[in-house]
């Protein structure tokens, strides 16, 4: 039976790691999730677009799940700009990131370093909601350097029309480590007038449960890592019957060769894509034997054929796990 199905299960947006190859080919051999988000767009300093960027939310990359991609903007002009750029490509729905904490972005006062300055924030969004279309949900932390900045920060998003609020309950000091500050995230439930899902260390079906049990009012749920990790976790937390464990395997195969060939197609050198490949790995090793050493194994590969040699290897070791 179908356990939390009316529980809806977002796909994190991670730089370097959910881009459209990641995100199409975990659509079309999983399932599960209900709005893949997709890294942040942002503008160059010259105003233009990187071309990776205008890759990562082209149409036509996008096919075949839900998607909504997520801007980066400490000011309305350049808000207004990715937001209506997203319009024109008939994008509904977008994400606005003021969750980021690294000092490239927080020092220029956007993601997290918007966090101290509830103003601030209050200023872009009357400036910019009334220039675009379709709905605008916000993705943030805590706070920059204190889990009391996003009080006041709550009490401006209150007096929006945001389509959602997704809350990472870390300062941005903490960076990815230490615990999520459960506390503050039931005293935001009580506070937000908008709907809230909940992101932060959900890795397995047992996390997912805590924190269920910690928020009852809460339907939504932003994974990033666990998915990574274990891109049956969607499926395993709304109890989808998952398939035998050789078709479970075959599944990673063609996922695995799906991302594979599709970076042979986009990068030109084994190295290159070598390096994108184990960028796959950090995570994807985890469903492996040996984490550790099916991740090393394929990291030191020179070439492309050491690589597949690695790749088969790790492969045949999982099948003769059990
Ligand atoms: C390498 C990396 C890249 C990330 N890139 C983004 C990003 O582009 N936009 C964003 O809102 N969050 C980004 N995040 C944060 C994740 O979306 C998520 O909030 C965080 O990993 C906590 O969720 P998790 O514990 O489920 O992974 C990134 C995180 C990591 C580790």
């Amino acid at each position: 039976m179908e356990r939390n199905k009316q529980q809806a299960i977002y796909f994190a947006p991670m730089q370097e790691s959910t881009d459209f190859v990641y995100r199409r080919a975990h659509a079309l051999h999983f399932g599960g999730i209900d709005k893949y988000f997709s890294p942040y767009l942002l503008l160059q300093k010259d105003g233009s677009l990187k071309k990776s960027h205008l890759r990562d939310t082209a149409p036509d990359n996008c096919q075949g799940y839900n998607h909504v991609p997520q801007i980066m903007a400490g000011n309305s002009q350049d808000f207004t700009f990715l937001a209506k750029h997203l319009n024109d490509l008939g994008y509904e729905e977008i994400n606005w990131n003021l969750g980021c904490p690294y000092p490239m972005v927080t020092g220029r006062g956007m993601g997290s370093g918007l966090l101290p300055r509830p103003d601030k924030i209050k200023e872009i969004l009357d400036q910019s909601l009334p220039m675009v279309n379709g709905r605008i949900s916000v993705k943030l932390r805590a706070g920059l350097v204190s889990p009391d900045e996003i009080f006041e920060v709550i009490s401006v998003l209150n007096s929006y029309p945001l389509a959602e609020v997704i809350l990472h309950p870390r300062i941005a000091k903490q960076l990815y480590s230490g615990t999520p500050d459960w506390e503050l995230f039931e005293k935001i439930t009580g506070l937000i007038k908008h709907p809230l899902a909940y992101n932060g260390d959900l890795n397995t079906t047992d996390d997912f449960e805590n924190a269920q049990t910690k928020f009852t009012s809460v339907d939504t749920w932003m994974i990033g890592r666990g998915m990574l990790k274990n891109p049956f976790l969607a499926m395993e937390i709304k109890g989808v019957q998952l398939p035998a464990r050789k078709v479970r395997i075959e599944l990673l195969e063609n996922f695995h060769s799906e991302i594979l060939n599709s970076y042979t197609t986009m990068l030109s050198g084994d190295s290159h894509l070598i390096t994108r490949m184990t960028k796959f790995w950090e995570y994807f090793c985890f469903l492996f034997p040996n984490p550790h050493k099916s991740f090393k194994r394929v990291k030191k590969s020179v070439n492309l054929s050491k690589y597949e040699l690695a790749v088969r290897e790790n492969f045949m070791l999982l099948r003769s796990e059990e």
